[in-house]
């Protein structure tokens, strides 16, 4: 059987996996869809069949088995909302789902429609620990991000706060806080935060450093968990995505492995 897959979001990790899965045959991208047209009819030129480009997520129902978001998590809901009852779904931009309401509609809808909802791991590790340990009890989940401050130059929150980024000669400590706030005031750069709040002690209760270092090419995350289970300290140095220094390559590579387990059918790792 060919499991045919649709990708919402046709910049760096979408383009990636649509080339990646382009040798399987039992695999098909038929659909993709972006809000900057161009960048889906330019993705749709370089894979063989080539898959229809869809004027928005409706679009994917009927065709796709499967749909990969891989856009920003202000697409997340309305995915969810007009997909889920139909196919199945991986999300990346997991800071979507920890808006008010969103993860209750979509276990509600895929219980009765009998689809799945998938969140990779993306740039994160630990959440396996985390997981398994979280009902019997966690202390502590803190996560430290570091990253260049090349990757943070969008962000308002920093502009607001006068933050200039550009002038930096030493590691800064840019926010400390929930994983909440973070996820609210860094959309873009810490979908990890979201990830790692959904597996164990919620948004508020996780808290999240996030440091802007000049002097690092990585992007690199902290994680620290104490509970029932021990302890655990985890440091990731992810290389960022030669296409984006927002993403970490290690995103892209975690989506094309959930692909894989759900087209094979076995689960490795909890
Ligand atoms: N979970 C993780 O660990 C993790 C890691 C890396 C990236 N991410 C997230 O994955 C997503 C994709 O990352 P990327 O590096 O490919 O980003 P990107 O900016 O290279 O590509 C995103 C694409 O999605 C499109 N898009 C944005 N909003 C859209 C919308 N509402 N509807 C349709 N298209 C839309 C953009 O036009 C763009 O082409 C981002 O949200 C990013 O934050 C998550």
């Amino acid at each position: 059987m060919t499991v045919r897959v649709g990708i919402l979001g046709c910049g760096n990790i979408g383009s990636y996996i649509a080339s990646a899965l382009g040798d399987r045959q039992d695999i098909r991208v038929c659909a993709l869809f972006d809000k900057e047209v161009e960048r889906a009819q330019a993705l749709c030129q370089r894979i063989t069949p080539t898959p229809k480009v869809v004027a928005g997520v409706e679009g994917f129902v009927g065709c796709c088995d499967l749909v990969v978001e891989a856009a920003a998590p202000d697409a997340v809901e309305s995915l969810i909302k007009k997909t889920l009852g139909y196919c199945d779904l991986i999300i990346l931009s997991v800071g979507g789902l920890i808006r008010e309401g969103t993860l209750d509609f979509a276990e509600k809808t895929a219980k009765e429609c009998k689809t799945k909802l998938y969140v990779p791991s993306g740039a994160i590790t630990g959440l396996d620990v985390i997981k398994a340990s979280a009902k019997k009890g966690l202390r502590k989940v803190k996560l430290t991000t570091t990253k260049n401050p090349r990757s943070l130059l969008d962000v308002s929150y920093l502009k607001e706060k006068n933050i200039d980024l550009n002038s930096l000669s030493a590691p800064l400590i840019v926010f400390k806080g929930t994983a909440k706030d973070a996820v609210e005031f860094f959309p873009k750069n810490i979908n990890v935060a979201a990830a790692l709040s959904l597996c164990g002690v919620g948004v508020e209760e996780t808290r999240v450093e996030i440091v802007a270092d000049p002097g690092i090419t990585t992007n690199s995350h902290e994680v620290e968990v104490e509970g029932v289970f021990g302890k655990m300290y985890v440091k990731l140095e992810n290389l960022p995505s030669p296409e984006n220094p927002k993403t970490s390559y290690l995103a892209a590579l975690s989506v094309l492995r959930q692909i894989e387990e759900y087209v094979g059918g076995v689960k490795i790792g909890t």
